[in-house]
């Protein structure tokens, strides 16, 4: 059976998903080749050794370009702060190597646009971790959308709020660079955007807001220095559509209490959909026109019925959890690299992610509509 060399830069939350991935989807999925670990990269050696282990890496590495101009290496995942992403990404299409690349795909549109069209010209797969968007029942909604089961669709209502920046003591860290991390608007805001054009396609207009709430923060852990937060903490943005549906988004990592709640509602001319993924086996749809008393949304739960859960269990209801979700991303990473289906969202999608981003960026500073289309075609994208 052919074999795919796996390369993955950093071993942190993401680093750990995707070796976990990979492992995951060769044992559960018919892949048209087996992933082999051949090597793992961390500035930290100890912590390169430990994924190394756990997973049975050949090598592991402190250099990333080590990485990337390894020739047992086909597949790159690039899992480290989001400025490094463009020139690790570049580095492994250039030596010819498919790129499995974390969200955002770039502190800017026009990196990102770069990055697309690298992989384009070099004819390499590549995949940006929207990991959400392989979620068996938001699939499954876009298979309800597109068969017009709610009618005409009218309205995205999205969000997506956690609160793992909600204690003012935290210290400074990536996350709060403006180029490395770029605020909750990329970090958080990306996701949702990723979700509104899966469901509802091409955004056409946005109108953003972007606030700070936590003027200053600590230097370094336990310091009394303190420094200026530059990013933005609460991104709002209202929405229309190109196929004429309005909407609006929210991101926020201060939302007290919330821990994944990233949820949409759709709402059409006969119905609607809501799904939020701290319960993400749980798709709720109403169709209008039930009996008198008895309308309402009605609790779908997953099972083997919605693409790819059947992998996992044969049973409806008995739950998948977020490393499923990336297992799935990485069967069809694998079957992107081998050959077969391209993968979607690849760096030309998450491009025009990027795109919205900037655009909201743009009208929080500047006001008015924007139209991330011409952010995209000044940053040489096809709009
Ligand atoms: N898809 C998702 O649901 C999801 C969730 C969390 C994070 N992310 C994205 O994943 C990326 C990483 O986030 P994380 O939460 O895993 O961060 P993390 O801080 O847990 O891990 C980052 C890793 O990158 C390594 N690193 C830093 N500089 C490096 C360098 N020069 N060379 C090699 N390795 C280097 C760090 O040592 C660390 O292992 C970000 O882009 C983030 O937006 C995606």
């Amino acid at each position: 059976m052919r074999e795919i060399g796996i390369g993955i830069i950093g071993t942190g939350f993401m680093g750990t998903a995707h070796a976990l991935a990979l492992a995951t989807a060769a044992r559960l999925f018919d892949l048209p080749a087996r992933p082999r670990f051949e090597m793992v990269v961390d500035p930290d050696p100890a912590r390169a050794e430990t994924l190394a282990r756990r997973f049975g890496f050949a090598r592991h590495h402190t250099d990333w370009r080590a990485l990337v101009e390894d020739p047992a290496v086909d597949l790159v995942s690039v899992t480290t702060p989001n400025h490094l992403h463009a020139p690790m990404s570049l580095a492994a299409i250039a030596a010819g190597k498919a790129v499995w690349c974390e969200k955002p795909l770039a502190p800017t549109t026009r990196e990102a646009v770069a990055m697309a069209r690298a992989a384009e010209e070099a004819r390499v797969a590549t995949a940006v971790g929207f990991n959400y968007l392989k979620n068996p029942l938001v699939r499954f909604a876009r298979e309800l959308l597109a068969a017009g089961e709610i009618g005409e669709i009218w309205s995205f209502r999205g969000i997506h709020a956690e609160d793992y920046m909600a204690d003012p003591e935290l210290p400074w860290s990536w996350r709060l660079d403006p180029v490395a991390g770029g605020g909750v608007v990329a970090d958080l805001g990306s996701h949702i955007v990723a979700l509104a054009r899966f469901l509802v396609g091409e955004i056409a207009e946005v109108n953003g807001d972007l606030s700070t709430v936590v003027g200053e923060r600590p230097k370094a852990p336990g310091a009394a220095e303190r420094v200026p937060v530059e990013v933005d903490d609460v991104a709002r943005a209202l929405l229309r559509f190109s196929s004429g549906a309005g909407g609006s988004i929210e991101a926020s990592w201060v939302a007290a209490g919330r821990k994944m709640h990233l949820a949409f509602e759709v709402t059409g001319s006969r119905g609607a959909l809501r799904l939020d993924m701290e319960r993400l086996n749980e798709l709720h749809l109403f169709v209008r026109g039930g009996p008198a008393g008895r309308e309402g949304f009605v609790e779908i739960p997953a099972g083997p019925d919605h693409p790819d859960y059947a992998a996992f269990c044969p049973a409806p209801g008995h739950q998948i959890g977020f490393n499923d979700m990336k297992a799935i991303e990485a069967r069809y990473v694998v079957e992107a690299v081998a050959g077969g289906r391209p993968f979607t969202p690849d760096f030309g999608e998450a491009a025009a992610v990027q795109a919205v981003i900037d655009a909201i960026r743009l009208s929080a500073r500047e006001g008015g509509w924007r139209r991330p289309a011409e952010l995209l075609y000044e940053a040489g994208g096809s709009p």
